[in-house]
């Protein structure tokens, strides 16, 4: 009897383990086993096959965040497609975790999906760039999130002797180090974030105008010029230091600093 018992439960437990063994391999195959493999680094790429963003990624390491991000937002499979059935190159700014880590604590968490895509289709292009290509780039620079719109999400590139900075208007970043560069894809570490001012400053309604010169209304004014001139330009200036969390804070934020500054002369 005893030894029946303890026969079953040892059946019992063993397919238990199995069982965990199973799913869990099951569930993580897919992405530990690339990761944990030490097969010899292939330096040299196959001629033809197409290059994988996240497969460099994972063997540079240090882009825990970066790839997490890719993963979610399904960029990177958006890179991979466009690789494989077109021949439009890619360059693709990989910020590193601590350039991550870096960022106002909440700055991901405050984004919507949506803006999520975009800040990674924002640290794409879609084109290839060797680093000399970018001595020779015409800014802005089309980035893959101003596909839609050309002319949203712009980037300006400076490069000169192999030296790249990049500047998106909020954030000044520089290329420090060239992960991969084939003929279709460029990938790129870069010491910060790339913060788009298209989703970390909200766009004024219209063009600031110039302020509004208080005695100049003589002639009736058209009631449209004289709505309120919205006052973003100081905004803009502060931001970056102020902090990119809460969008209408900072608005609030920077306006009343800009105004405590004002009464305080
Ligand atoms: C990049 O930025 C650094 C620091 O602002 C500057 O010293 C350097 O001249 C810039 N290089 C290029 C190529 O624009
Ligand atoms: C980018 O370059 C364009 C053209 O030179 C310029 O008009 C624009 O102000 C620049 N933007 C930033 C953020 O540097
Ligand atoms: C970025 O660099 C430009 C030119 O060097 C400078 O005018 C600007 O203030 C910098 N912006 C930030 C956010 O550091």
């Amino acid at each position: 009897m005893h030894a029946k018992m303890t026969k079953l439960q040892a059946v019992f437990s063993l397919s238990l383990v199995f069982l965990c063994l199973c799913s869990k391999t099951l569930g993580q195959a897919p992405v530990q086993a690339p990761a944990q493999a030490p097969s010899k680094p292939a330096d040299t790429p196959a001629p033809r096959g197409t290059p994988d963003v996240t497969k460099i990624l994972q063997k540079a390491g240090g882009f825990t965040i970066l790839l997490r991000l890719l993963r979610t937002t399904a960029v990177a499979d958006q890179i991979k497609g466009q690789l494989d059935n077109s021949d439009t190159g890619f360059t693709l700014f990989a910020p590193t975790d601590s350039a991550f880590s870096n960022l106002k604590s909440g700055t991901l968490n405050s984004l919507s999906n949506e803006e999520k895509i975009r800040l990674m289709q924002f640290h794409t292009l879609p084109k290839f760039y060797s680093l000399e290509n970018f001595e020779t780039v015409t800014n802005p620079v089309r980035t893959q999130a101003g596909d839609t719109k050309p002319g949203d999400y712009p980037l300006n590139l400076t490069a000169a002797g192999g030296q790249v900075n990049i500047s998106t208007g909020l954030v000044n970043a520089t290329v420090s180090g060239t992960l991969f560069s084939a003929k279709q894809l460029a990938v790129y570490r870069v010491d910060k974030v790339l913060l788009p001012l298209d989703i970390f400053v909200p766009k004024p309604p219209a063009p600031a105008p110039a302020p509004v010169k208080p005695k100049a209304k003589k002639a009736a004014a058209s009631p449209k010029s004289s709505s309120s001139t919205t006052t973003t330009p100081p905004l803009v200036v502060d931001s970056g230091a102020v902090g990119l969390t809460e969008h209408g804070m900072l608005v609030s934020v920077g306006f009343s600093v800009f105004i405590a500054a004002f009464s305080l002369r």
